[in-house]
């Protein structure tokens, strides 16, 4: 099951502004049960999915704060609701930007706590688009609790938004 706002609908929309070239070699960091890599293999992308706890073939095991690729192995990175989970953000965006090609692009969507803007500015991404998807998150969240699901992580007791960002790796 798809563990970010929006379900399969929403990786759709996040692939759709990125229009990536078909083939384009795209790593799905915190990839879960991988949903989304079998979504991306369908569409025509060289896909694959990286998650400390893998939930189906599709992902392989392994620490999106470090992992095994060489620099510059890919053409994207997609990431949803992971970032923040994994404790580190501005080490998961440093691995991201370790393993972009030039001009690589970066798809995420996750919890803003703290301005995503100033955080990417400072890992070396600009921010090509952004949307604020706060209401579908408070929707999914208020679900996720209804149903009775783990949720990943402690959230700071704080007001949080939730952003998509398409940003793209800089010189
Ligand atoms: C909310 S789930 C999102 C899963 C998937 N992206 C989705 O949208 O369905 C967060 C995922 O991040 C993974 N995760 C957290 N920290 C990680 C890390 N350091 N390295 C790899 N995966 C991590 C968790 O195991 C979990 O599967």
């Amino acid at each position: 099951m798809n563990a970010h706002p929006g379900g399969e609908a929403h990786t759709r929309h996040m692939l759709e502004l990125a229009a990536l070239p078909a083939g384009a070699r795209i790593l799905d960091l915190g990839a879960g049960a991988g949903e989304a890599v079998r979504l991306m293999q369908e569409l025509g992308y060289e896909a694959q999915g990286l998650d400390l706890h893998p939930r189906s073939p599709f992902v392989q095991e392994g620490d999106l704060l470090n992992t095994v690729f060489p620099d510059q192995s890919f053409d994207a990175l997609l990431s949803q609701c992971s970032f923040f989970v994994s404790g580190d953000t501005p080490g998961a965006l440093r691995e991201s930007r370790r393993l972009l090609k030039p001009g690589g692009l970066l798809l995420l969507s996750d919890v803003e706590f703290e301005p995503w803007d100033s955080l990417l500015e400072a890992a070396g991404f600009s921010v090509l688009l952004s949307e604020d998807l706060t209401e579908c998150w408070k929707e999914y969240y208020i679900e996720a609790i209804w149903r009775g699901d783990p949720l990943c992580c402690e959230w700071p007791r704080r007001r949080c938004r939730y952003r998509l960002l398409i940003c793209r790796k800089e010189e």
